[in-house]
């Protein structure tokens, strides 16, 4: 039987029960590095402040090494009593070194180590994830651009709308990926900011250098004001949850409009095999499934979010047990953003469209607001011809004909300003292309999103 870190003043034992309700090793062993990397800039900060020795100081960040490297050859022994990663750390550490590791905890916390460990592992996490982010942001700059002329059907209210380019509609996803981007970019400086050094609640009480400890773990000086708020703080791990949930609602909305699109009554699009399969009983079936997934995630990390929100709200002032909850919501949470993000970008690059479906799905009555427009450039108020262009519509609805099968003698018999140049309006990509201000459909304007996207890429 181990000794506990925290052993001194208890005389009964453990319950068998609750030392596995209590261990968090299983989980939070996937931060060895972090743990590691703390703790070796901790024992050169008190180096620093004259509490070790620089031989002693250097005696513990080589046997750290040492841990470290059983860890990446998975030959660290975990033995009962190892609570968490930081106790079986310092417990394998003192093994290698002998009593000096015992002096690396002075003036720390499990508080201040445990908040140092999660905000380094998630820094470098948010670096993968923004990376991968980014290849599917270009994937989706890549298609619009190559496949700019394609026009389609825009909806509202899933309702045939108005003439797009389908490189339109990637990008309306690209441009809230974007976004996310901004979200994770704008949340690493308050993950990398440092809690070490504030012990458990109260602060150091040997001088260490909270500057050094900072620069020395790559968070560019950047300390927690408050050794209280420190310890007490997990707004980062919500706020990284909030940013990467909102970002799987917006994989799902795009996975939604293309599990649509891929219908059979659409066609607009098909998977491609290798993001599809197929039914145990209908042969003919190939289903968006990677598309489902990925919807279906996006619910389950609102489950986390929430989660988290539900573990931090009840706590008092500074570290409770209860954070330790936190580590599965996050450990899920990075794993199924990542792999959602490389998913939808396989599935973006590899997706055919059919552009004859997407031309065949636009019909005359969506050029309706095209047909009030022409009256506007003619000085008619728009609200009049809204009206106008609805009687066109019924007109051609009660002959059962198309908008465009009106002749302009039946156009003229509603209102007298129209001319024979209203038959320029009948063509789905003039329609397109008057949309010619920033942000419209036109080609330009998309490929002018297209080049805003890459240069933002290359920031
Ligand atoms: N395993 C704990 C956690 O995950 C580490 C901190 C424990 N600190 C303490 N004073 N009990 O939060």
């Amino acid at each position: 039987e181990q000794k506990k870190l925290w052993g001194g003043r208890f005389t009964g034992k453990t319950d068998p029960l609750m030392e596995k309700f209590n261990e968090s090793l299983p989980f939070d062993k996937r931060m060895w590095a972090e743990d590691v990397r703390g703790s070796q800039a901790y024992a050169k900060a008190l180096a620093k402040a004259g509490v070790l020795t620089e031989e002693e100081a250097s005696t513990i960040v080589e046997g750290l090494s040492k841990v470290a490297g059983e860890w990446e050859a998975g030959s660290f022994e975990i033995k009962s009593g190892d609570e968490d990663i930081h106790t079986a750390n310092e417990r394998r550490l003192s093994e290698v070194i002998g009593s000096v590791g015992g002096k690396l905890h002075t003036g720390r916390s499990r508080n201040d180590q445990v908040a140092t460990d999660t905000r380094l592992w998630l820094y470098g996490q948010l670096q993968l994830i923004r990376a991968a982010l980014r290849e599917l942001i270009t994937a989706a700059a890549d298609r619009a651009e190559a496949e700019v002329d394609v026009l389609m059907p825009g909806f509202t209210h899933l309702q045939p709308a108005q003439t797009v380019r389908w490189s339109h509609w990637l990008l309306s996803h690209a441009a809230s990926w974007q976004r996310d981007d901004m979200r994770l970019r704008d949340l690493m400086p308050r993950v990398g900011t440092l809690p070490l050094g504030s012990g458990a609640l109260a602060g150091n009480p040997f001088g260490v250098d909270r500057q050094f400890l900072s620069h020395e773990l790559g968070f560019e000086g950047r300390v927690c004001p408050n050794s209280m708020d420190a310890v007490s703080d997990r707004d980062f791990v919500a706020e990284f949850l909030f940013a990467s949930s909102l970002h799987m609602v917006h994989l799902s909305r795009w996975a939604e409009d293309l599990i649509i699109y891929s219908s059979g009554q659409f066609k607009f699009v098909q998977c491609s095999d290798a993001y599809a399969t197929g039914s145990s009983l209908m042969p003919q079936k190939k289903n968006p499934d990677a598309l489902e997934l990925l919807r279906g995630k996006g619910g389950k990390q609102i489950g986390n979010l929430t989660g988290m929100m539900a573990v931090i709200k009840g706590t008092p002032t500074t570290y409770n047990k209860d954070f330790q909850e936190s580590w599965e919501l996050m450990f899920d949470t990075v794993d199924t953003t990542y792999d959602c993000v490389r998913i939808a970008t396989g599935v973006l690059s590899t997706l055919s469209i059919n552009p004859e479906k997407m031309l065949a799905g636009l019909s005359d009555d969506m050029l309706a607001t095209d047909l009030a427009e022409y009256l506007v450039r003619k000085g008619v108020p728009f609200r009049e011809t809204h009206h106008i262009s609805g009687a066109a519509v019924k007109l051609a609805e009660d002959r059962n004909c198309q908008l465009s099968d009106l002749s302009v003698a039946d156009l003229q018999g509603i209102h007298p300003l129209f001319a024979e140049d209203v038959m320029a309006v009948w063509d789905f990509d003039r329609s397109a292309e008057m949309r010619d201000t920033e942000g419209g459909a036109s080609k330009r304007s998309v490929l002018e999103q297209v080049a805003k996207l890459r240069t933002y890429l290359k920031e």
